[in-house]
């Protein structure tokens, strides 16, 4: 039977159509490679995407060949957006303690993927064999974005160059990770793999990451502890590092449940960090947390409140008020973003200035030092400032981002970094806390009651 013109076109049809599927676009590539610091001590978390589920692999080597090699897991993250993006994220956790595993102070190659693809070769170098005598570099900023990411640049030669052993990025990451069904934040973490694969690459959470409750920021990220990236701490050399959420006061729609939870996990972590075996090991505490307590800008955010919620607790019973438990536990440096500016405060606590000397405000202050560094770039633009206020010491609204160089236990250097004058360090200033260390005046006197700091336990039995 020889077939007529309708019969060889559904033939045609069906036969493109069998082509085309079995020609269906396939992701095994890995790409938006980022380390972090694990769970343990000398941990390090690889952590990369996939479209398609493949192995998770990690291939390392001390010099030219990837000898060494490692297996983890990945999971399914789906967006929250109309078309229900989804793709795999890959963990791999490299152990020092294993046998064969990482040497100290080394270089160390790798690439990762599976035996259907596999990155471009990256690199990162281990810390020294004694943790608390090293005295590493940061690079630490907040609101980045996508668009007009004007810092990263600058970042990205500098990083390859040796000059950071971690980089702290303190919120607002892709603005917004969620966008076009997650592209935006694909893109992002396409863009910073070319600092976030070299060295540890550690997170605040802010509030352009609230979509879907925060789920491309818990997904996408790997940071030490149980609680998805939202509160975790961690050390490096003579520092000890805590990373919130200081959103969990302003999006109380997703509930009270997990900022109850922060309060006490701070409250203990504050409390064993501060303890007298591990504080004179490791007697640097700063905290990060994306909205500020403290801000001069010209805006109304919560920060130009005297009674903003993190500073004076949620109103009328100041509960989770932090400016009382970070005073009482010494913390020494206070790092937030948000507002697109730099600022360095004098020692400030409960809006009063208490320098450690006229001629040597950074010397042995007798309260925290704040400083905010949300100019990284992001296309909403810089913010401006109000009048100069007492407690505010130094500003700009250039773009740019700060560096924290350990010099020892009693001395860190600060500086901020100046994109805008060419890389130009328009701040620099060292927090010096001699030994032994003066504690806070008035931290003495501070009793829960004294201070109406709610124990946060009488609250959860409420839930
Ligand atoms: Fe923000």
């Amino acid at each position: 039977m020889v077939p007529n013109k309708g019969q060889v076109l559904f033939v045609g049809v069906s036969m493109l159509s069998l082509l085309s599927s079995s020609f269906a676009t396939v992701r095994y590539q890995p790409e938006q490679v980022h380390l972090s610091y694990g769970e343990k001590e000398r941990s390090i978390v690889v952590t990369w995407s996939t479209g398609n589920k493949t192995d998770s692999i990690v291939k390392y080597g001390g010099g030219d060949q990837l000898l060494q090699s490692k297996s983890g897991s990945c999971t399914l993250f789906v967006d929250g957006g109309h078309k229900q993006a989804s793709q795999y994220i890959h963990r791999v956790t490299i152990y020092y303690e294993d046998p064969d595993s990482l040497q100290p102070e080394t270089k160390y190659y790798y690439h990762v993927g599976s035996d259907l693809g596999w990155s471009p070769v990256f690199w990162f170098v281990t810390p020294p064999m004694n943790l608390t005598g090293w005295a590493p570099s940061i690079a630490i900023y907040g609101d980045m974005g996508n668009v007009n990411a004007q810092s990263l640049p600058r970042l990205q030669s500098e990083t390859q160059a040796g000059l950071y052993d971690a980089i702290i990025h303190v919120g607002d990451f892709a603005y917004n990770m969620d966008d076009s069904d997650g592209e935006v934040g694909d893109e992002f973490m396409r863009q910073i793999e070319s600092i976030a694969a070299y060295v540890p690459y550690m997170t605040t959470v802010g509030n352009h990451e609230s979509a879907y409750n925060f789920s491309h920021y818990r997904a996408r990220f790997s940071m030490p502890g149980p609680y998805e990236n939202m509160m975790f701490s961690f050390n490096m050399g003579p520092i000890h590092f805590i990373s919130f959420s200081t959103e969990y006061y302003y999006y109380l729609r997703y509930g009270f449940k997990m900022l109850v939870k922060q309060y006490e996990w701070l409250e203990n972590d504050l409390k064993e960090a501060s303890h007298p075996a591990n504080r004179t090991v490791r007697p640097w505490i700063i905290t990060m947390g994306h909205r500020p307590m403290y801000c001069s800008n010209k805006d109304n955010d919560d920060c130009t409140l005297v009674k903003n919620r993190l500073r004076y607790g949620l109103t009328p019973l100041r509960l989770f008020a932090l400016e009382d438990l970070f005073y009482k536990y010494g913390v020494d440096l206070e790092v937030w973003a948000h507002e697109h500016s730099y600022e360095r405060f004098w020692p400030l606590y409960n809006y009063k200035v208490y320098n450690g000397s006229f001629d040597k405000p950074y010397t042995n202050p007798k309260a925290p030092v704040h400083i905010v560094v949300g100019s990284a770039g992001c296309q909403e633009r810089v913010d401006s400032f109000n009048a100069l206020p007492p407690w505010s010491a130094f500003r700009s609204s250039d773009y740019g981002y700060s560096r924290i160089k350990v010099h020892n236990a009693t001395h860190l250097n600060l500086q901020q970094v100046s994109d805008d004058l060419d890389g130009e360090v328009i701040d620099d200033w060292w927090l010096i806390k001699e030994m032994p260390r003066i504690k806070f005046p008035l931290a003495e006197q501070m009793t829960t009651e004294e201070n109406q700091i709610i124990e946060p336990s009488n609250v959860l039995k409420g839930l």
